[in-house]
């Protein structure tokens, strides 16, 4: 199955950064347009990228060669360096500047927030070839609620969707990365209920590109790996909350009695706890199922602003 001579990934957040540095390093794809809508989110990706590089060819992980290739095949896309045709109050010029670059596969990558993703897959299915894959790195968000939003950036909806409408909603797919994506050996692809085979073959050649290994998923609130996951996340805060036990002991008898190598609370930490509630909202809002509703601490932390490593606060801290 053919792979993407030319790869978008939108977000330069740990998720994209990763995502581009094994679709450039393993998969070799000849080009990987990074695109963040804050030049400054990817001024910092790129040097942590640059950090793991030079890390793997101290270790003898990587040549200093391959390296430089695959970093050289990188380019950065901010809105203002978007095409000439571009005004200042032009939102899409980065997307019509992805699909004049010629990309033939799209991994987003942004926050996990429904409405910021559908008005990205809105504005790639206008302006990106009709043969790209339009992916999706959502940890819970619908494939199909997704494609739906594509079918409606080329003015249709999903219902009333002719031929073009059909084929668009073919081409969006789930590929979800976990984290830290370099070394996490999975990657979990959802289809959604219109995908093509095409597609789907598509992604999972891309996924074991990168060097992973892949399991589907059918497209339910947070798929297998997150179905599983959070509840068992919000158990541990929900433990804290209660007192059943403190911090360090709720991580260290998973991590030492279950032979986790993170406890719970540290590893929610390290997810971001504001993607841990989206993703729990999500499941809650997409089964009305109260099993997934989300600890009050958990939504309390998010408040305050502590979400996790990303924000400098690593611990849990209860009431
Ligand atoms: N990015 C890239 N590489 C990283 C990294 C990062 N953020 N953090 C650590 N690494 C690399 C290190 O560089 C090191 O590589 P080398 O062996 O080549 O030197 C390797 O990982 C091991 O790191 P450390 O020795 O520093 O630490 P460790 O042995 O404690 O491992 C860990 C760190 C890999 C993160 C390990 O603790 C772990 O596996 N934790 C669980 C992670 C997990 O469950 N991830 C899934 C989260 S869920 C998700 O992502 C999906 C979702 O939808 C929410």
């Amino acid at each position: 199955m053919a792979l993407p001579r030319v790869l978008s990934v939108i977000g330069a957040g740990q998720m994209g950064i990763g995502i581009a540095l094994v679709a450039s390093l393993r998969a070799k794809i000849p080009t990987v347009l990074l695109y963040d809508r804050d030049p400054s989110q990817i001024t910092k990706g790129l040097e942590f990228m640059d950090k793991l590089l030079a890390k793997d060819v101290s270790k003898g992980k990587t040549s200093e060669d391959d390296a430089k290739a695959a970093r050289g095949r990188i380019i950065s896309i901010t809105s203002s360096s978007a095409s000439s045709s571009t005004s200042n109050n032009d939102e899409f010029g980065w997307a019509r500047e992805l699909g004049e670059r010629g990309s033939d596969m799209v991994v987003e990558a942004a926050s996990e927030r429904l409405s910021i993703k559908e008005g990205i897959f809105r504005a790639l299915a206008k302006n990106l070839s009709k043969d790209a894959v339009l992916a999706s790195n959502t940890s819970s968000i619908s494939i199909t609620k997704l494609a739906g939003a594509a079918v409606e950036g080329l003015g249709s909806t999903i219902s009333k969707a002719n031929e073009e409408g059909k084929s668009c909603a073919g081409r969006v797919v789930g590929v979800h990365f976990f984290n830290p994506v370099p070394v996490m050996k999975l990657c979990e692809v959802i289809p959604g209920l219109q995908t093509s085979e095409v597609t789907l073959e598509r992604a999972k050649a891309f996924a074991v590109a990168c060097g992973k290994e892949v399991s589907t998923s059918k497209d339910v609130p947070g798929f297998v790996s997150n179905a599983l996951l959070m509840p068992f996340l919000n158990e541990a805060i929900m433990c804290l909350e209660s007192g059943t036990a403190t911090r360090d002991d709720i991580d260290k008898t998973l991590r030492l009695g279950m032979g986790h190598p993170m406890g719970p609370l540290q590893l929610a930490d390290f997810i971001g706890l504001d993607t841990c509630l989206a993703i729990q909202e999500t499941l809650y809002e997409g089964t009305r199922d109260s099993k997934y509703r989300p600890s009050v601490l958990l939504g309390r932390m998010v408040d305050a602003g502590w979400l996790g490593k990303k924000s400098g606060v690593v611990e849990f801290i209860s009431f």
